[in-house]
């Protein structure tokens, strides 16, 4: 019987040395739990020359394939993110006949089919736990956990840095590029923030989620995706009028023949929990049909929490060696043949209450020709809001709808957005309904 598992590590960043240090810290209670001892014995990074001095008995080499050649490793970790080199270190791991472990969801979203082909052909496993929610057990819980349950919703907050921006908005009144900046000067945002705020990074953390939940093949790129950055402090205001915090959340739904998906700013109520997720954390939220409403909370990024999620992925894999259990349960939770093609709804055909903010001039009869418009395209007005009156500058004419298809928003606010009087582009933002139409 095994008792010592080797594992190699690709990439010794901000995860791969929570990584390394997790597996150091733990190593005496992982051996009580799995009854081996789970080894950090390489290290390939092309970015330092040496390991710190704890780390003394691991080998660091600048090239990967010196790790991934080596008979003497069971698990190969990339942890070096985006797509190559990492889809190649992965692949090569993978025909080397290594057990691998990837946190890179940008990867896995878009050239998840090949890699998780090539590990089923090849008899390995791919762990890939810390790619959503960070150290937030929420993969093994989608796979194991609900396995049970044919999955109806995933409704979350996945991205922290986003709903950290977000919450200082909420909380202080600055605007974005304010926060962006202070956040980035502070290194909670990254240089490049693109994936964080425009809703990419939860893109592909949503299409990982939802082959699992769905059994179906989608990648990041067929997920309508729109950002936090034009969200603006007199909306988020606005937001509270009506009983509401502004979050970006990352939704889909299970309709059987089709699923919808969608990532948006999002006007959420304050009485629902996602509302209450603040900071840099995260929330995952699944409606199971057997087990109802199932809530997954906690810290989506960061080096020991990543890392965390990283060593359970190894000690799954590590027991599973050991037990000679390897590829007992299938990594996407469905049998790979049963992962299919689904049609995911066509946003035009999305139905839900609409907030819209209306620059317009404060002049007799624009809130009757802007309710005209509305009703010609079958959109109820819920509630309006209009604040004070001013000759010289337009107002703000701020809406709440009822449940409306996206298709007529889209057609009447191109409408209303011609009128004479409004002057600047509206802006719409979507509520969460739990029961859309
Ligand atoms: N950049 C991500 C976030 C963490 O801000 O949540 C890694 O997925």
């Amino acid at each position: 019987m095994k008792n010592t598992v080797q594992v190699g590590l690709i990439g010794f960043g901000t995860v791969g040395s929570g990584l390394a240090e997790v597996l150091l810290s733990q190593q005496h209670r992982l051996a009580k739990r799995t009854g081996m001892t789970i080894r950090l014995a390489k290290v390939a990074d092309i970015n330092i020359d040496s390991l710190p001095p704890q780390f003394s008995d691991v080998s660091l080499t600048r090239d990967a394939a010196e790790l991934i050649d080596d008979p003497g490793i069971d698990i190969v970790v990339e942890l070096i993110g985006g797509i190559e080199p990492a889809k190649t270190f992965v692949m090569q791991a993978i025909a080397a006949g290594k057990h691998v472990v990837t946190a890179n969801k940008a990867l896995l979203s878009q050239e998840g089919r090949d890699i998780f082909t090539a590990a089923a052909e090849k008899g390995v496993e791919v762990g890939f736990e810390a790619s959503v929610g960070g150290g937030i057990p929420v993969i093994k819980s989608l796979r194991e956990g609900l396995v049970a349950n044919r999955i109806l919703a995933i409704t979350g907050i996945m991205n922290g840095t986003a709903n950290y921006i977000l919450t200082r908005m909420t909380d202080e009144g600055i605007p974005f590029a304010a926060v962006l900046k202070d956040a980035q000067e502070q290194g909670f945002a990254e240089a490049d923030p693109t994936y964080d705020v425009e809703g990419i990074d939860t893109a592909h953390k949503l299409a990982i989620l939802m082959t699992m939940a769905y059994g179906m093949h989608i990648t990041h790129n067929e997920i309508p995706t729109e950002g936090i950055s034009r969200v603006e402090p007199v909306d988020i205001e606005f937001a509270r009028e009506f009983g509401c915090r502004i979050k970006l959340l990352a939704i889909s739904r299970n309709h059987g023949d089709s699923v919808e998906a969608h990532i948006h700013p999002t006007m959420v109520p304050e009485s629902h929990l996602l509302a209450k997720i603040d900071g840099a954390f995260n929330a995952i939220h699944f409606t199971g049909d057997m087990v109802g409403n199932v809530l997954f909370y906690g810290l989506g990024a960061g080096k020991m929490p990543t890392g965390s999620a990283v060593a359970a992925d190894v000690v799954d894999i590590a027991r599973n060696i050991r037990a000679g259990s390897v590829g007992r349960v299938p990594p996407l939770s469905y049998l790979p043949r049963e992962i299919g093609d689904r049609r995911i709804t066509p946003l035009d055909e999305l139905c839900c209450p609409y907030y819209f903010r209306i620059s317009a001039r404060d002049e007799p009869g624009v809130l009757a020709a802007i309710a005209g418009i509305l009703s010609h395209h079958g959109i109820s007005i819920e509630s309006v809001i209009q604040k004070g009156r001013r000759e010289s500058v337009p107002v703000s004419i701020v809406m709440r709808t009822h449940s409306a298809r996206e298709s007529a928003v889209k057609g009447a606010l191109a409408e209303i957005d011609t009128l004479e009087v409004v002057t600047e582009p509206t802006v719409k933002i979507r509520f969460l309904d739990e029961e859309p139409c």
